[in-house]
């Protein structure tokens, strides 16, 4: 763990050929990826799960550049929380980055007790309520990862949030980072940030020239105390996810790159259809439970779209703890509290819902009718009942 890198260029057909070795049904999902129904690995309404012992074939065009990545869809909080993932990197050849060193950063964390897989199910619904962290973190699978680079050399480092509940709060002994791109490839224009939020299932983009310290030390990259509600950030520490170290080399005296990265349009939210999401907590005979709008797993509540339209979602967490919230199948846009859209504009399939906050999502549904899920990708609260279904239905 992580699976491979799958690595492949923009508008390549990708075939992969799966069979399932688990003891128990599985799928794969292709977080991000803007593929046919058929493909989305959800079982029942995409495809039948794949049994043990069975196969699986999945073959779709990538449509757009950025890092994705993929993971089952069948007990996600067993499968995906204890090491079935890998990423996906789409390159685009004309992107103007190329010259670059750089790396990909699969974080993860995963628990281990007395040198066992912890029960995916230990500390019972207090645990689930508030999301299964690992014990260890891990960067592509590996506690104490470290990288060795030239003093002062700009690199670019695509970066996924691979946690079932861990939120990573990063930052570079105040080596700043510069922002290029997300979930759905490179944005409007670069920003410049000193550290930086990966909620679940997201993806960065990023920019770094790490220097050497002056003092001649390596250069840790951590993970501090993010609060993602109920008291999170207590007994919890700051976490060392990579050591950076320094070849012998002279520091790097070039210039910083200046991307001005990607041009894109804000979607047009005047008429759209406005749909609002409650997420929401209740307690039923002594069993904790998320749900929309109050009903655990959306109850009977499935959204419809039409192929060809634009849907504002306003999404309100009425409960205490943050949830970042996935739509599968397709990209959105951030607005804000009068329906702009939030600059610099940027495609998204991962958005943080703080607790107690609201967060407004446009989003068009470009082609591809069919089933999609949506979901809480803290995948404890997807289990207890935080996702629902959409449904797309062909534009007539
Ligand atoms: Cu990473 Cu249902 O998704
Ligand atoms: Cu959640």
């Amino acid at each position: 763990m992580p699976g491979p890198l799958i690595r492949a260029k923009l508008g390549d057909r990708l075939i992969v050929h799966f069979t399932n070795h688990l003891p128990a049904n599985t799928t794969v999902h292709w977080h991000g990826l803007r593929v046919p129904n058929a493909m989305d690995g959800v079982p029942e309404h995409t495809q039948p799960a794949v049994a043990s012992g069975r196969s699986f074939t999945y073959d779709f065009v990538l449509r757009d550049a950025g890092l994705f990545w993929y993971h089952p869809h069948v007990m996600s909080a067993a499968q995906v929380g204890f090491g079935l993932y890998g990423a996906l990197l789409v390159d685009d050849p004309a992107d103007g980055l190329r010259t670059l060193d750089e790396a990909v950063f699969v974080l993860s964390d995963i628990s281990i007790m007395d040198g066992e897989l912890e029960s995916p199910t230990s500390g019972g619904d207090l645990a689930s309520t508030f999301g299964r962290e690992g014990t260890r973190v891990l960067v592509n699978g590996r506690p104490d990862a470290s990288l060795f680079v030239r003093d002062g050399a700009p690199q670019r480092w695509r970066i996924v949030n691979a946690a079932k509940s861990r939120y990573f709060l990063l930052d570079l002994e105040g080596e700043p980072f510069l922002v290029i791109g997300g979930d759905g490839g490179l944005q409007e224009r670069t920003e410049r940030r000193d550290s930086l939020v990966l909620a679940p299932g997201e993806r960065l983009d990023v920019i770094v020239a790490p220097r050497r310290p002056a003092d001649g030390s390596p250069l840790v990259l951590r993970s501090g105390l993010f609060d993602r509600g109920f008291g999170s950030t207590e007994f919890r520490r700051v976490e060392s996810l990579l050591t950076i170290g320094f070849a012998d080399l002279p520091r790097y005296a070039g210039a910083m790159p200046t991307p001005s990265v990607r041009p894109l349009e804000a979607l047009e939210v005047a008429g759209a259809k406005r749909v609002q999401l409650d997420l929401t907590f209740s307690n039923a005979d002594g069993a904790n439970q998320y749900g929309v709008n109050g009903a655990v797993f959306a109850g009977e509540m499935v959204l419809t779209a039409k192929v060809g339209e634009t849907q504002v979602w306003t999404l309100t967490n009425r409960t205490h703890w943050s949830h970042p919230f996935h739509l599968h199948g397709f990209f959105f846009q951030v607005l804000d509290e009068e329906n702009r859209p939030v600059r610099p504009l940027a495609w998204k399939d991962t958005v943080d819902v703080p607790f107690d906050r609201t967060v407004r999502i446009a989003v068009r549904f470009d082609d591809r009718p069919g089933m999609w899920m949506y979901h809480c990708h803290i995948l404890d609260h997807a289990d207890i009942g935080l996702m629902g279904m959409l449904e797309v239905r062909p534009a007539r």
